[in-house]
């Protein structure tokens, strides 16, 4: 896409004759590869693109893709298309694109070492640059398609999470759960989940990056899901905690305090405000509790093409927040052995402020009571 390539070039200094986008095979596919290349369908395995300063893109594609790369080309007139009858046409093609090149810059951040190696090789004569820093930037800040593609993510995984309580059943496995979440995504439109559903019960919700198990849930236990779909190749990722009856006083306070924490950090959130501040702002709430300490993640991350899309919120973090960025506000508190809460939503910011991309009642609700 013209646009978003002449964005990765201006943050290129000296400006190489081309950037190049490389892919392996899944799941070492460079999903900045999809950011100058807006297919909507395809695997593009082994696939090439070679973007060039003013903003066209050359892409080679196998043939396992070549309608929906076709396709895209038709949408995109910045594109040109060649198709590789089999893989060992793509040392030719690279030759020929970049072998009069002096100056090429690759995302090393997503290319196998592998993969630049027979770039190196290939092309003997050419200087290389690192472009991951520049497209990392490129991608930051939202254009509006990314947006509204963001937003219907978004709006998937908070039907999905709206509907958490009915589906929550006494003596349900994790797992179970965890497909039932990722079922309801895919009923309203989801391609596929953004990252490993994470569902917990009982002490195993006050690990954040639990994996679910075949375990049963019981009277009493917290449960905290964490999940979030695809929709155009973009992210969601949402998080939604409760309780199965009968409650608990502690845990409901603790659910009440979370909820408080990220109030405070929205409340203070618009473009410029350092990443730093935000999370503190939902830190200091978790501090002056009697849960001190147990906020034990950065309050954020962006999101994109990948769940974490380049850009964290940490204690210091001191780069600012900016007009169009999309990140999460998931504020947590974890007591080991007995349980979890995480409230996570996902946020377009602005000049002013932000607007929410997933809209689930986040309030403390006991299931099955
Ligand atoms: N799904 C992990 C996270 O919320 O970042
Ligand atoms: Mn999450
Ligand atoms: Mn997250």
């Amino acid at each position: 896409m013209k646009e978003r390539v002449q964005k990765i070039f201006r943050g290129l200094s000296p400006t190489p004759d081309a950037v190049v986008f490389i892919n392996s095979a899944e799941p070492h596919i460079d999903q900045s590869f999809y950011y100058v290349f807006d297919t909507m369908s395809g695997l593009f395995e082994g696939s090439v693109a070679v973007a060039r300063p003013d903003g066209t893109t050359d892409v080679l594609s196998s043939k396992l893709e070549e309608e929906s790369a076709r396709e895209a080309a038709r949408i995109d007139p910045s594109v040109r298309i060649s198709v590789m009858n089999q893989p060992v046409d793509r040392k030719k093609w690279v030759v020929d694109q970049l072998g009069d090149a002096k100056t090429v810059a690759a995302n090393f951040r997503e290319t196998t070492h592998e993969d630049f190696r027979f770039l190196e090789t290939v092309l003997p004569k050419v200087s290389w640059a690192d472009a991951s820093q520049a497209i990392r930037n490129a991608r930051m800040v939202k254009d509006a398609t990314e947006i509204e593609r963001l937003a219907r993510a978004g709006a998937i995984g908070s039907k999905a999470a709206e509907a958490i309580p009915g589906l929550i059943r006494p003596g349900m496995t994790e797992i179970e759960l965890a497909s039932e979440i990722e079922h309801r995504m895919n009923q309203e439109g989801a391609t596929g989940r953004s990252f490993s559903t994470i569902v917990g019960f009982g002490a195993n919700s006050a690990e954040p990056h639990y994996s679910p198990r075949n375990v049963r849930l019981e009277k009493g236990q917290s449960i905290v899901c964490d999940f979030g779909c695809l929709h155009q190749r973009y992210a969601s990722d949402i998080t939604r905690s409760f309780r199965f009856a009968p409650g608990d006083a502690e845990m409901k306070k603790v659910h009440e305090t979370v909820e408080a924490a990220q109030s405070a950090a929205l409340a203070i959130i618009k473009a410029g405000l350092p990443g730093k501040d935000a999370h503190m702002a939902a830190q200091r709430v978790v501090d002056a509790s009697p849960w001190k300490g147990r906020f034990i993640h950065g309050l954020g991350h962006s999101v994109g093409l990948a769940v974490h899309d380049g850009y964290g919120m940490g204690p210091n973090t001191e780069e600012p927040l900016q007009a169009g960025m999309v990140v999460t506000v998931e504020p947590g508190i974890y007591l080991p052995g007995k349980g979890g809460v995480r409230i996570e939503d996902d946020i377009v910011v602005t000049e002013t402020g932000y607007r929410f991309l997933t809209t689930a009642r986040r309030e403390y609700l006991e299931v099955g009571a």
